[in-house]
């Protein structure tokens, strides 16, 4: 199962704008956009559509787009309308699994982009649960992880400050984790193979491996 946190998509200074701009814009019950059973245990605020959360949507959509990590990882083929969600003190998402299917996109991957210094607010950990075991996740303002839609996750109740964060879902070009995970290593080996030798045989034989194989594997 592949879990990626990928550092700084944002900047501190780019996460602290959000935060900043966030203060403006109006914000309605979670449990508005939650399925039928997630519902029952949602439990947060989320920014109500504008055009300031539009350019609060094209910013992060834009850096994520851009990112090579994320890219590698995630092979997005499309992205859901990003969420901008606020927990405040005593407010959290209890255990649920992501909808399958989102504004015309099959989820693929999850993600939550943390907004606020770690520091700021006590709990609001994103809770990820695997077959044997559930890993907590906290990560730096702007910073992001990167997780299978398949899991049951919950969000921490937060008991001090205030979680913000973006949420959103990747349908990907490659459906099954594992071909996932065989690119993501590929990409990893051509730049390892170009730094270390440029354009040599080697480097070819397998860029033409990983794009024989996009060719293969990609699908709806
Ligand atoms: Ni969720």
């Amino acid at each position: 199962m592949m879990f990626i946190a990928i550092p700084s998509v944002l900047t501190a200074a780019e996460a602290a704008a959000i935060r900043a701009a966030a203060g403006d814009l109006e914000f309605a019950d979670g449990r508005e956009t939650a399925g039928r059973f997630a519902r029952e245990v949602k439990s947060n605020h989320q920014a109500r559509p504008s055009p300031g959360l539009e350019a609060i949507q094209a910013k992060v959509t834009g850096a994520l787009m851009a990112h090579p990590v994320f890219l590698s990882a995630a092979r997005p083929r499309a992205l859901t309308p990003l969420i901008l969600s606020r927990y405040r003190q005593g407010q959290t998402y209890g255990l649920h699994v992501d909808d399958a299917l989102m504004g015309g996109l099959r989820t693929d991957l999850s993600f939550t982009l943390f907004l606020e210094d770690p520091a700021a607010y006590e709990g609001g950990a994103l809770v990820v649960e695997d077959a044997l075991e559930s890993r907590a996740i906290k990560l730096g303002a702007g910073d992001l992880i990167l997780y299978p839609s398949t899991t049951l996750h919950r969000v921490e109740p937060v008991t001090a400050g205030t979680r913000l964060a973006m949420v959103g879902w990747a349908q990907s070009w490659i459906r099954p984790t594992a071909q996932r995970e065989v690119l993501f290593d590929l990409d990893q080996a051509i730049e390892e193979v170009f730094a270390r030798d440029g354009k040599s045989g080697p480097f070819d034989r397998l860029a033409r491996t990983r794009s024989n194989l996009l060719r293969m594997w990609a699908g709806e």
